[in-house]
């Protein structure tokens, strides 16, 4: 799971609405991108949830009334204030909207969102015709203009057995919406390029050869990039998992579609984050009919392709950072600097693919960033998403050098 909330907190607020249970899920979700996550519930959202619940699931008390000890409310709200990275007032009742919108203060929560400059996020839940109603519509409007996320909801079964536009998002989309709001926005405006994914080299027309890439890693780190306010393009080879959210992604099949559209991309990049297992040898000849079985034992010839990443890097203008990896089964750390030199990249991510659990269609990897400057960066087994986090912050605090002696000379 990644953490790109972590070391921050967020107050998360439960209003009253049937889907105040699911507000559980919501913390939890939060919590898993890696926030302290401080519940505060309406009291008509302490009818449909216990703060015990709340409480035993974060860790941390759970506000209700802030008549209940008033000296301590004061310090909380405007300690809570001032700490959180984030508000998310997930699920937002009609009623909580409209205080929302109008900035009212009755409810610990509410002030809150008053007494912070932290951004919102507002996750409504109600019955399809109050989340209709002009009133609900205009608070919203207000809300987004004044710079609030609004999670939309879905459209589905409600609380009432009717089918109606009312239902709170997922839990996971909601927090998805946090990490996003809280995000450090430190590649906005930078161009990243990645590859991820197999390619597939044919043989005949339904036999092909490839490796067990899924994608995942690549994906993680276009979608990370992303979240960071970077321009992100992938191109990617057949994989099996969802596109990765707010990206280009142009598909191809074989090593030589992808060095096409990965050249073609290139020069106007400025990072470029080679996460894909590209085949090294692709069969010599495509069989136009389906090779049929023989007694005979069967030879195909293979040609090695050409290494993309290599010709990106004899192609690397100045201020371009690229990224690559080394997947090894010995010598990792000697391996992935010799890959480093000469592929003439700014990092090199080393796999130790021997390790069980780790790399090629796992949900985790580990590894070493090794930078060209020499500097080495082991990056313990996490999940890929956190994995990826940890990639940026790499190369973020390469590009970040790279400008900064540019603008010396
Ligand atoms: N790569 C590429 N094009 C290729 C082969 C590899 O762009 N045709 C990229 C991969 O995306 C990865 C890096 O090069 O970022 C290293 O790939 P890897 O397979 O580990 O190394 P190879 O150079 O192919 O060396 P070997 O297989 O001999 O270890």
């Amino acid at each position: 799971m990644s953490e790109p909330l972590a070391g921050k907190t967020v107050v998360l607020g439960i209003t009253g609405s049937i889907a105040a249970y699911k507000g559980a899920e919501v913390a939890r979700r939060v919590m898993d991108l890696g926030a302290d996550v401080h519940v505060t519930l309406t009291r008509a959202g302490a009818e449909f949830i216990t703060p015990l619940t709340l409480r035993t699931l974060t860790g941390n008390p759970v506000t209700v009334s802030m008549f209940d000890a008033p000296d301590e409310w004061q310090v909380k709200h405007v300690s809570l204030a001032e700490r959180a990275a984030a508000v998310v007032v997930a699920p937002a009742s009609a009623d909580a909207i409209a205080k929302l919108a109008l900035g009212l203060a009755d409810e610990f929560v509410y002030a809150l969102v008053l007494a912070t400059r932290a951004p919102l996020v507002v996750a409504p839940a109600m019955n399809d015709k109050m989340f209709a109603h002009q009133a609900t519509q205009e608070h919203l409007q207000q809300l987004r203009a004044r710079g609030a996320r609004i999670v939309e909801p879905e459209t589905g079964r409600l609380a009432s057995g009717a089918v109606g536009r009312g239902r709170l998002a997922e839990p996971e989309t909601i927090a998805a919406a946090v990490a996003e709001v809280v995000a450090p926005g430190d590649l906005e405006g930078v161009r990243v390029l990645v590859t991820a994914g197999p390619t597939r080299e044919r043989l005949d027309p339904v036999r092909f050869l490839s490796n067990r890439s899924s994608g995942k890693m690549g994906y993680a780190l276009a979608e990370a990039a992303a979240r960071r306010g970077a321009e992100v393009t992938v191109v990617s080879g057949p994989t099996a998992i969802p596109a990765p959210a707010r990206c280009e992604v142009k598909r191809v099949e074989t090593a030589s579609e992808m060095r096409r559209e990965v050249l073609r991309r290139f020069p106007k990049c400025d990072v470029l984050i080679a996460a894909a297992a590209v085949a090294d040898y692709a069969p010599a000849t495509v069989e136009d009919s389906k090779l049929k079985r023989g007694e005979k034992s069967l030879t195909v010839k293979l040609h090695p392709t050409k290494d993309i990443l290599a010709d990106c890097g004899g192609r690397k203008k100045e201020g371009q950072f690229l990224v690559g990896f080394a997947a090894e089964t010995e010598d990792l750390l000697a391996r992935a600097r010799e890959k480093l030199a000469a592929k003439k990249l700014d990092v090199v991510i080393a796999n130790d693919v021997s390790r069980a659990g780790v790399g090629f269609e796992s949900e985790r990897n580990a590894g070493y960033a090794l930078l060209a400057g020499g500097e080495e960066i082991e990056l313990p087994e996490m999940e890929k998403p956190a994995f990826a986090e940890r990639i940026l912050e790499v190369v973020v605090a390469g590009l970040q050098g790279k400008r900064r002696r540019r603008r010396k000379r």
